[in-house]
């Protein structure tokens, strides 16, 4: 049997400076109880000025490669999931390359938005399959403070910053990617956009703040594509590893809001406590949700040695992506 990418190590960063449901009130006209109801997201954490997306990132992999008890030399690469870099180049995974000193590692970004983790957990799965590469860097990092719109009361209220990151590296026996599935639908990429080079008259004038690199987004749009993308990448990729949603422990699904969970269970006919969530303490992270959720439901026990989970998420592009991991 082919060897298949198993998480040996995990760790992760969130900034400590916090931005409470409170401290929204005052910036737009909302209040906490609408937050709470519509998205569950009570505070999210924010970078501080002049940290971006590969400081966060360097922490979370020097972290991981602590936890996994190995040297950056041994790493063959470094896949980084952004969707805000510091810069277009150098990218942040060659900046996390040079800062940790991986001398032997290629080094990729990977641009799915939030779909990211789990497109690039995919990667890495077929390079350990195929023996190309033993030890595979994983990181979700993301400062989506820097592309949100403070002005915008439909968009603000979701996103926060933090960076996740795992080690994958050959399995031995039936632990690690069991089943994967990646899917796009460019045409509805229209409901969720961020320009960088590109002039649209039309699609800057839809921000509040006037500026078209702020994320603009088409909330019940993407809210309707979500729990239908979750349900259904969550069913494919488990039929691919072969299995049932019986035999899944629990769904480390992309922490967006609450009722998008919600909603994706109640498609698959399972019940919440299966679902792992923390989206109360973060908001949204885009590619860093997964990777820090999936720390957390280790650390507080939730998934166990032997376990088996599904990691699922959705993004803009649109995008989506989900992997059964047994642990
Ligand atoms: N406070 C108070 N009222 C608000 C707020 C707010 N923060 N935001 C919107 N409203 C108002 C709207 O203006 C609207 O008022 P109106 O009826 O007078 O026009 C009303 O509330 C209802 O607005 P909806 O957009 O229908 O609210 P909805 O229940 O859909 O919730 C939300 C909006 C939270 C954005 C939801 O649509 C959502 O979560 N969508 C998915 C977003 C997402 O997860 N994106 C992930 C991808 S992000 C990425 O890839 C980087």
């Amino acid at each position: 049997m082919l060897p298949r990418a198993k998480i040996t190590a995990m760790g992760y960063y969130v900034p400590s400076r916090r931005l409470t449901n409170a401290d929204l009130e005052k910036m737009v006209d909302t209040s906490d109880e609408w937050i709470v109801r519509r998205t569950g997201i009570k505070e999210r954490r924010i970078a501080e000025k002049g940290v971006y997306a590969s400081d966060m990132a360097l922490i979370a992999a020097k972290r991981v490669l602590e936890n996994a008890g190995i040297s950056a030399q041994e790493l063959d690469l470094i896949l980084v999931a952004t969707t805000t870099p510091d810069m277009f180049t150098p990218s942040v995974s060659c900046i996390v390359q040079g800062k940790i000193g991986a001398a032997n590692a290629a080094a990729i970004d990977i641009n799915t938005a939030c779909t990211g983790f789990v497109s690039a957990l995919t990667i890495a799965n077929q390079f350990i399959k195929t023996g190309y590469y033993q030890k595979i860097l994983i990181i979700g990092a993301e400062t989506l403070s820097l592309m949100t719109d403070y002005q915008d009361r439909n968009t603000c209220i979701l996103f926060g910053d933090g960076a996740g990151a795992v080690i994958v590296e050959p399995s031995e026996g039936d632990e690690g990617v069991l089943g994967t599935v990646l899917g796009a639908d460019g045409e509805g990429g229209k409901n969720l956009t961020s320009f960088a080079f590109k002039d649209d008259e039309e699609e800057t004038a839809k921000r509040v703040s006037g500026n078209k690199q702020t994320l603009w987004m088409d909330g019940s749009e993407v809210l309707k594509f979500a729990v239908r993308a979750m349900a259904k990448a969550t069913t494919e990729a488990v039929e691919k590893a072969g299995l049932t949603l019986d035999d899944i422990d629990i769904i480390i699904p992309h922490q967006a809001n609450i009722r998008i969970v919600e909603g994706a269970a109640k498609r698959l006919g399972v019940d919440m406590d299966r679902m792992f969530i923390n989206l109360e303490k973060y908001g949204n992270m885009a590619s860093a949700s997964i990777p820090i959720a999936l720390c957390e439901a280790f650390g507080s026990g939730r998934v166990k040695k032997g376990d088996t989970a599904v990691l699922v998420g959705f993004g803009g592009g649109l995008t989506w992506g989900a992997a059964v991991v047994r642990f």
